[in-house]
């Protein structure tokens, strides 16, 4: 019997890979993924030999996790519930898919990850398991052992000798995710919804009070709907989400702090923040804004909560999904061009939209000016008289 498991190095992880081995008596593979989460990876390693594993997987999937995850996300400009960004979300499929290969790699017959019986990322990273291995045997440690208080946890890592400095907690009071995307808070004192987050909480970002006084212009650049390059810069798609991610947390953007609806049923209070993909997302709407169809536009904004959805519960891997992104992503074919914004404080201004060979945009028609007989406005009077007939009939009627 062998396990893979998806291993941060950290404590809870650690105690995960003991239990597993004592209670399946099983071989356990580790799996590191390095997701831009900004954290080092060697220690994750060392930590896994000193355990005496034999198999141990790390694997830098920044450039996979931005370009075919986070990329087709924001073609659809998904958000989940009006503010969520979706962004460990996202992350949860591209794991489980690299643990299923692994699983096949190593003949292993199981695997098994950290998260607790309560959220959504048992759900997200399930029903990525089963959707692309469907017999693979999933063991959820959380919802199978009794070491369900902090104090079992710490005094079985004290008895086994894991050293309880778990990195991955750092000394921090919330439950923590990070990713290239974003980074995540939630527990603690988050558990009141009226208690107001402490400064010190947020890891990333500045604080738009202690932002720069003066405004940052970028100019981002769109090929078929994803970002190419910054101020003429081409970048790698992680190269690209990291510079964003540098710029708008220097300038305070992409904190929010919210209550959500999670898949398994309860709210949960979190904060979040994003800074690159808040930048991306206004970026790609306004780029949007001169090379989309009206309907075209329209019909994705419809699909978007739906698709968000998706991704908040889990069903990356779902036909439903990819239905939804051939839908999406043939939108986006002639979405080229350049955005320029400003950032202020914490605001992501929108100031310019350029698009050589696909802006929808026409001056010469738009104009308040003469327009030269490009728009007859007599064609409006017949246009709105038909399309006011059953508001009419509707009235005469009474
Ligand atoms: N509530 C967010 C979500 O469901 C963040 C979850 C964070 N996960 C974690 N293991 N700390 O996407
Ligand atoms: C967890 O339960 O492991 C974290 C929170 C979530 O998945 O929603």
């Amino acid at each position: 019997k062998k396990v893979v498991l998806a291993y941060s190095g950290g404590l809870d992880t650690s105690v995960i890979l003991q239990w597993l081995r004592e209670t399946y008596d099983c071989e356990v593979v580790t799996f590191t993924a390095d997701l831009g989460q900004g954290e080092e990876l060697e220690p994750a390693r060392k930590k896994a030999e000193a355990f005496g594993i034999k198999e141990i997987y790390i694997d830098d999937l920044r450039e996979e996790f931005a370009r075919d995850f986070v990329f087709p996300m924001f073609r659809a400009n998904a958000i989940y519930e009006g503010e969520y960004l979706l962004g460990t979300s996202i992350a949860r499929p591209l794991i489980a898919k690299r643990q299923v290969e692994i699983a096949r790699e190593t003949g292993a017959d199981a695997v098994s990850h950290g998260a607790t019986g309560k959220g959504n990322d048992q759900v997200r990273f399930e029903l990525g398991y089963y959707g692309l291995e469907p017999n693979i045997k999933v063991i959820a440690p959380w919802r199978e052992w009794d070491l369900n208080s902090r104090e079992k946890l710490l005094a079985y890592a004290e008895k086994h000798g894991i050293s309880i400095e778990g990195k991955q907690e750092g000394g921090s009071p919330y439950s923590m995710d990070a990713n290239m995307l974003h980074i995540s808070y939630e527990g603690g004192v988050l558990e009141d919804t009226w208690t107001e987050c402490e400064e010190v909480m947020w890891r990333w970002t500045n604080s738009p009070e202690s932002a720069p006084d003066e405004p940052l212009y970028i100019d981002i650049e769109f090929q078929g709907g994803d970002p190419v390059a910054i101020d003429g810069e081409k970048l790698s798609p992680a190269g690209l989400l990291g510079r964003l991610n540098d710029l708008g947390a220097k300038h305070g953007i992409g904190r929010i702090d919210i209550v959500e609806n999670r898949y398994v049923g309860m709210k949960s209070r979190g904060c979040y923040e994003t800074p690159g993909g808040t930048i991306l997302l206004r970026a790609h709407r306004a780029i949007e804004s001169i090379t989309l169809d009206r309907e075209s536009a329209h019909l994705k904004d419809e699909v978007m909560p739906k698709y968000a959805e998706l991704i908040y519960n889990g069903y990356w891997w779902s036909p439903e999904r990819e239905a939804m992104q051939a839908l999406i992503d043939a939108t986006q074919r002639r979405v080229n061009g350049v955005v320029r914004l400003k950032l202020y404080k914490g605001n992501v201004i929108l100031v310019g939209r350029d698009s050589s060979n696909d802006s929808l945009f026409d001056q010469t028609i738009a104009t308040f000016e003469d327009d030269r007989g490009a728009y007859d406005q007599k064609d409006a009077e017949g246009f709105i008289r038909l399309n006011a007939l059953r508001l009419r009939i509707a009235q005469r009627r009474g």
